[in-house]
């Protein structure tokens, strides 16, 4: 069964952050410092979703999905991070578990998107090796109490973005700047992952995967120090996260960082057990130009033009999802594994006309742009299992805080009324006929 779905992330949409025993991440930590998101907006409120899941439920039976991707908050399961388990937190879940399932809705939960317990943050966070196998114990934890149900599981959302934003230029939680010193958050968060699926696998999960947020890499001419930066970027971005777990072993990164001492033997064997799938989240393409000389990175974003852009600013190349796709197939071959589009959506200005509507018609031709892109791959040989639009609901935006809508529902904040958009409605069109023609 094809897998159509929307995703969703605990700290950008259930709020009740300081409820049933949920200790600190560094997202809480984060968004309450001066300065680090747009407005001064946190997560602490956010969709209230920990208190209206089921609303939230019901909206995605209305719209007809079979799988929906959300994440599990670890500070609700462990509040501390690991030691004594909030038997609140678990409750949780399964009890979102058992109402998408008795809905005809596949559970398909993320273990890890960026919501660090903050007291493992205070360990070092993933710059600390001590907290791979916290995390595998973490990942047993939870499938111990839902692996019977949950027929897929992912571990990790983006180690990329986490360690880029988080660690490198200090944007997201919990904002270092240590641009290439960032490298050893990108090990462990990977040998973290390869621990949590011995550990889901000894639980009795079914399928397991990891969600890589990639991108086509675009250089922005044929010069060779533009491709020279192109190549970087594409290893820093791409192959850094999916070469370790589909091949075994990490691209050349000896311009990058003077010293790799933070991989040890059997790490890679760890890190490249075999998936059931591979997650890829698509926003889109990337083209890249050489540094200007003295740049802390060796490589700049050249930016691109004469398409249409998101609220965001993020350009709208539906066709950069079939050139991602093919490309994975064409670089790994038969080491890729089935893929599952964890994320793809846009931002838009999305406002509630005075008869309660939202004419996101933006939106609908970023999804049917994409969808045909993906159904292109699929027919140029991809083998694609699964979509999930980000998002199911307007929500915290990370650094933006409420300013970026990416929902099929709008979410009014102040009232948490929910209002299907548009594209809600077209959606829900596209996966009737979808699950009439699709196997
Ligand atoms: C993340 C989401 C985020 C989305 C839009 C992805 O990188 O996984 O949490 O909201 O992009 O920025």
């Amino acid at each position: 069964m094809f897998l159509w779905g929307t995703a969703t992330a605990a700290y950008q949409i259930e709020g009740a952050t300081g409820e049933d025993g949920r200790g600190p991440s560094i997202w809480d930590t984060f968004a309450h410092e001066p300065g680090r998101t747009r407005d001064g907006h946190t997560g602490d409120v956010a969709c209230d979703h920990y208190h209206r899941w089921r609303e939230d439920v019901a909206l995605m039976a209305g719209l007809g999905v079979n799988a929906y991707r959300f994440s599990i908050a670890w500070p609700r399961v462990l509040p501390v991070g690991s030691g004594r388990v909030d038997p609140r937190g678990l409750d949780f879940y399964d009890r979102l578990v058992d109402a998408l399932l008795a809905a005809g809705i596949e559970p398909v939960p993320t273990l890890f998107h960026w919501d660090l317990p903050q007291a493992l943050e205070e360990r070092g966070g993933w710059l600390n090796r001590d907290v791979c196998r916290i995390f595998a114990d973490y990942a047993a934890t939870v499938a111990a109490r839902l692996a019977d149900r949950v027929p897929w599981w992912i571990t990790l959302n983006e180690p990329f973005v986490h360690m880029a934003y988080g660690y490198a230029m200090g944007v997201h939680a919990p904002g270092r700047l240590l641009m290439t010193g960032a490298l050893p958050a990108a090990h462990h968060q990977l040998l973290a992952h390869g621990l949590a699926v011995q550990a889901l696998r000894a639980a009795g999960a079914r399928q397991v995967a990891l969600t890589n947020n990639c991108t086509p890499v675009r250089p922005a001419s044929d010069g060779e120090a533009d491709l020279k930066a192109a190549e970087a970027y594409d290893i820093l971005h791409n192959r850094l996260f999916n070469d370790p777990i589909l091949l075994g072993k990490y691209p050349d990164l000896s311009a990058y960082v003077p010293e790799v001492d933070f991989v040890r033997d059997g790490d890679l064997e760890t890190i490249s057990a075999p998936l059931d799938a591979l997650g890829v989240n698509y926003y889109n393409p990337t083209r890249i130009a050489a540094p200007p000389p003295g740049a802390g990175l060796p490589f700049e974003d050249a930016g691109i033009t004469g398409h249409p852009v998101t609220a965001f600013g993020w350009p709208v190349v539906p066709d950069g999802l079939r050139e991602l796709l093919t490309g994975l197939k064409s670089r790994y071959g038969t080491a890729l594994p089935p893929i599952l589009i964890t994320e793809n959506g846009c931002s838009q200005e999305d406002a509630l006309t005075p008869d309660g509507r939202v004419e996101d018609d933006a939106r609908v031709a970023y999804l049917d742009g994409h969808l045909t892109a993906m159904r292109q791959a699929m027919a140029e040989g991809v083998d694609v299992r699964g979509y999930f639009v980000w998002s199911l609901l307007d929500n915290f935006e990370w650094a933006e805080g409420y300013h970026q809508r990416f929902g099929l529902v709008h979410v009014d904040f102040a009232t948490q009324r929910r209002t299907p958009k548009r594209s809600y409605h077209w959606y829900r069109d596209y996966l009737r006929k979808a699950q009439n023609t699709d196997t």
